[in-house]
């Protein structure tokens, strides 16, 4: 593939996720107002908007076997934990812009969290040990097994972490 064309692919990655988003975000709002109709479109369309982003993807990365999944996954985690949100840190500081701090403070402490439930699972990739795992839906902090009373990370309720099997 040409090196264009995988850039086109990115960017056309990029949009149809961000619209992904943007129009949950529209259908939750559509909800509030009462608009249950429209809620649906915007969430049909944001299903929609998923399958394009997904084919994009399937272009531009190769999925290897498990443990290459799991040892790339823990990589990136690493690098975003240790290197990028860093620096993305440092530079909403230096803007001084609350928001963006914590987004950034608490998506890169989750991203450390991330990268030690990867280095479990590749440890016991063997082992027939089964979990649930339950995900904060405010910080994407992530526990494995128990869900807890307060997100260590955001300190949320224990109501907002959701299971996943
Ligand atoms: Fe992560
Ligand atoms: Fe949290």
């Amino acid at each position: 593939m040409s090196d264009k064309t995988m850039e086109n692919l990115g960017q056309a990655f990029v949009g149809e996720a961000k619209a992904y988003f943007r129009l949950l975000a529209f259908a939750n709002r559509a909800e509030e107002e009462g608009y249950p109709q429209v809620a649906s479109l915007f969430r049909a369309i944001a299903m929609a908007e998923s399958v394009h982003a997904k084919n994009h993807f399937a272009l531009m990365e190769r999925v290897g076997t498990t443990e290459e999944n799991l040892k790339l996954s823990f990589e990136k985690e690493t690098f975003v934990n240790e290197v990028a949100y860093p620096e993305l840190l440092r530079q909403a500081w230096a803007a001084e812009n609350k928001q963006a701090i914590w987004a950034f403070t608490k998506a890169r402490n989750a991203e450390e969290r991330h990268a030690k439930l990867y280095k479990l699972a590749l440890s016991e990739m063997v082992s027939d040990r089964r979990t649930v795992y339950y995900v904060c839906s405010n910080c994407g902090w992530v526990e494995d097994g128990v869900r807890p009373e307060i997100c260590p990370n955001c300190q949320s309720p224990s109501e907002l972490y959701r299971e996943v099997k």
